[in-house]
């Protein structure tokens, strides 16, 4: 018994170590960015669809304060992504925190800054 819950504790500490250490893999953000089964998506689009090449995601997209889309306010990017994933993919929302939406974040980083930074500017004036 005692052993049992030793492993099970061993397995517990390494699955959390595992996570926090995820590194972010922008070629199979990619490649979700590129699946219309994204968070069991039903419509047949995928992010690609709308936003090839970073079309319609701001350029100032990871430095904006405040975020909203389709006239609701969010928290975060992730939140944002999820909007996408439940109503034009008619999927279910990810999770926030998780590698497939690390791996998003991490190719959406990179497709945005590509665009530069044109939205930014009105931000910093008076700064
Ligand atoms: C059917 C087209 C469509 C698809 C497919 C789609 N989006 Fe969008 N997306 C939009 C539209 C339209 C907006 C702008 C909404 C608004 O007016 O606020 C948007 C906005 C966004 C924004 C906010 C951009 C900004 O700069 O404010 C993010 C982030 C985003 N989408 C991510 C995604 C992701 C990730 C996917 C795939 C899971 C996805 N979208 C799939 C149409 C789409």
């Amino acid at each position: 018994m005692k052993e049992k819950m030793f492993m099970l504790a061993t397995a517990l500490v390494m699955a959390g170590t595992l996570s926090l250490a995820y590194a972010a893999d922008a070629d199979k953000g990619k490649a979700l960015f590129e699946s219309p089964t994204l968070g069991g998506g039903t419509t047949g689009k995928s992010c690609q669809t709308c936003h090839d090449g970073g079309k319609g995601l701001g350029g100032d997209l990871f430095d904006r304060e405040k975020l909203t889309i389709m006239g609701m306010e969010k928290n975060n990017v992730e939140e944002m992504v999820n909007v996408c994933i439940e109503k034009p993919l008619g999927g279910t929302a990810i999770d926030p925190q998780g590698e497939e939406m690390q791996d998003l974040i991490a190719y959406m980083k990179a497709l945005v800054s590509k665009q530069g930074k044109k939205e930014s500017k009105k931000k910093y004036e008076g700064c």
